[in-house]
Formats: structure tokens, C-alpha cells, sequence
């Protein structure tokens, strides 16, 4: 027993450990419940009181030593993975979050909005949700035009002879301006609007616009002509020119389709307007006596002027982006290009 104990005593003090899985390996060959100390400790107890007395004490000590060295290899194990890693550096700078960056078709819609505030218009907004009237029946569309068409519009409801749809432009909001506002009118309407088209890079079947719509006395086609040209100067420089083509609306009589010169090229031919040096902005007219009447205003003492335009399309020439698709995606690889950080 004396040698065992001598020899368990030497083993402790040379014991050496590198893992933790060693350290508790350790435990169990020597501490265990059929670790050696204590099968000795077994043996111990068979021995008669006067052999107890000698060995007793060793005993004893030897557990100890045992304990003591596992706990120290336990603890100086457990601080060396501690400080295997980085200590934390309390002086390093916090770490930056990114701001967001406003989307960049908000960023034009704010201009725009801001361009007409500074002519004295109101900004009015309605429902995207609407009922057909409001989008088609109030604004001269005949019953079968084909504006009306399941492949143009999106229905919430049919069947009913005021079906809600989703509004397909934000001309809507000027009818219930008209009906609810005093003349004279100057409002813009900036909106999200839906069409039930195929997407591609030059359509989608959601996109933005910003409508206007001025009614007073003596409104006439040179007042809408100079607005226009006004807007197209403020928003793409003092070199822009317009050129109005007729077209047709059945709200509007005469209705224009409005082109400004091309940025890109400067009017030489570029494959952005294809070779014509003209780029189209916008749709406007007169409002057409019908609509004034069907809103309860008298046509023969008023006049109006309209227009509309995509946003996207503005964003695109702004930014000459030729896929419409991209302000859709929201990949932020494209969206932080337009603004670093939100003003605050
Ligand atoms: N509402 C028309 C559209 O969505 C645009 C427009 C507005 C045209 C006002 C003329 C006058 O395309």
C-alpha cells in the first residue's frame, strides 16, 4: 500500500494535460468510482484498525493532491481557450449600420411634386382600389371601349355595373377632385397604378405616375403648352425642347403626346430615342367638355387642361436605365446608386 500510494502521488504530480477530454480522462483513471485512489481507498477500509492508522493519513493526502492538480489543469485548460481568441478591444470604433437610400422613382416623384408645388399646384391622392366609373365612366370612355377590356385592367369584382378594379391611372383621383373641390382647380395626383400587360424592359403591370389638371376661366391650349414646356425645363435642364404630337384620349379634346429633346445624344440620334432625337414624357389635352359636365361643372364658363406621366420613364431618361424592370427588383447593388443616405 505504501509504495501504491508513493507511486499514485508521483503520477499526480507529473500529470499533464492538454485537452479538456484529458483532464476528465485523468479524473475517472485516478477519482472515478473504479479509479485506483479510490479501489485503495476499498482495500483501505478491509485493513485492521492498527494498519488503518498508518496509511490513513497518505491516503488522505494523496485524494487531495489528486483533486487539487485536476482542478488546476481543469482551470489553466479552460483560461488558455479563453485567450486562444481576440481579446475584445473596448477603444475600437462601434460598427457602422448602413442608412437606407430612398427608392429612386420617390426620389423623382419628389421632384416632380415639388416642380408643380412651386407652379401653385395641390397634391391630391385616392384609392388604387376603384370603381369603374371613377376610372372609366366619369372620363368619356364609351361602355365597349376597349380601355375597359379584361387584358387592360385588373377587376376586383365583375358582374356588377360598377365593377372595382384596380385603378389603371391615377386620373381617377382628378375625377373625385373635381367632384369635391372648389374651382378653380390646380392639382397633381401622384399615384400607383396597375395594367394588366406582360412585363418586359418597357412595360409592367405596376408602375407610377404623376397626373395634373388645372381648370379655371379662359384655360387654354397655351396655357397646357407652357406648363408643360416649363415642367421639361425645370426637370431636365434649361436646354430641353418639347414637341407636341395629336393623339387621342377620351377624356381630352385635343390631346397631345408631348416628346423632349434627347439628353443623351442631344437631339443627334442615339439608340436610347432610336435614332429620332425625341424622347416621350408624357400624354395631355383639353379636358373634354363631357368630363367637365359629368363632374357637374359647366363647360361653357370653364376650361381645363390635363396630363399624365410614368414615373419610370422619367427615371429612366434621368438616369438613362433602359430596363423598366430594374426599379422592380430591388437589388441593392442598383438602388444604393441614386442616393447615399436619407436627409434627415
Ligand atoms: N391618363 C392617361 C394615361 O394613363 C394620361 C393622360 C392624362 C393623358 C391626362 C391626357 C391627359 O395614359
Amino acid at each position: 500500500m505504501k509504495e501504491k500510494i508513493a507511486q499514485l502521488l508521483a503520477q499526480v504530480s507529473d500529470l499533464k494535460c492538454k485537452t479538456a477530454k484529458e483532464v476528465e480522462e485523468a479524473r475517472v483513471r485516478l477519482l472515478g468510482k473504479k479509479g485506483e485512489i479510490t479501489r485503495l481507498f476499498e482495500e483501505f477500509r478491509e485493513y485492521p484498525s492498527e494498519r488503518k492508522k498508518e496509511f490513513g493519513r497518505a491516503l488522505n493526502e494523496l485524494k487531495q493532491a489528486a483533486a487539487a492538480k485536476i482542478e488546476e489543469l481543469k482551470s489553466s485548460i479552460g483560461s488558455e481557450t479563453e485567450s486562444a481568441g481576440p481579446k475584445e478591444d473596448l477603444s475600437m470604433p462601434g460598427t457602422p449600420f448602413e442608412l437606407g437610400s430612398r427608392h429612386p422613382v420617390s426620389i423623382v416623384r419628389q421632384e416632380v411634386v415639388d416642380l408643380f408645388r412651386k407652379f401653385g399646384y395641390d397634391v391630391a391622392e385616392g384609392p388604387e382600389i376603384e370603381d369603374d366609373y371613377h376610372v372609366f365612366g366619369a372620363l368619356n370612355f364609351p361602355l365597349n371601349h376597349p380601355a375597359r377590356d379584361m387584358q387592360d385592367t385588373f377587376f376586383v369584382s365583375t358582374g356588377h355595373p360598377n365593377p372595382l378594379l384596380l385603378r389603371t391611372h391615377t386620373s381617377s383621383v382628378q375625377v373625385r377632385v373635381m367632384e369635391s373641390m372648389k374651382l378653380p382647380i390646380r392639382v397633381i395626383c401622384p399615384g400607383r397604378v396597375f395594367r394588366n400587360e406582360a412585363i418586359s424592359a418597357r412595360a409592367h403591370c405596376i408602375f407610377h405616375q404623376v397626373e395634373g389638371l388645372y381648370i379655371d376661366e379662359h384655360v387654354t391650349f397655351a396655357d397646357l403648352k407652357q406648363a408643360i414646356l416649363l415642367f421639361a425645363r425645370e426637370m431636365f435642364g434649361p436646354d430641353a425642347a418639347i414637341r407636341m404630337r395629336p393623339s387621342f384620349f377620351p377624356f381630352t379634346e385635343p390631346s397631345s403626346e408631348v416628346d423632349v429633346n434627347c439628353n443623351i445624344c442631344k437631339g443627334k440620334g442615339c439608340n436610347v430615342c432610336k435614332g429620332t432625337g425625341w424622347l416621350e414624357i408624357l400624354g395631355c389635352g383639353m379636358v373634354d367638355p363631357n368630363v367637365l359636365e359629368a363632374s357637374g361643372i359647366d363647360s361653357k364658363k370653364y376650361s381645363g387642361f390635363a396630363f399624365g406621366m410614368g414615373l419610370e420613364r422619367i427615371a429612366m431618361l434621368k438616369w438613362q436605365v433602359n430596363d423598366l424592370r430594374h426599379y422592380f427588383e430591388n437589388d441593392l447593388r442598383f438602388l444604393s446608386e441614386f442616393e447615399t443616405s436619407i436627409e434627415v
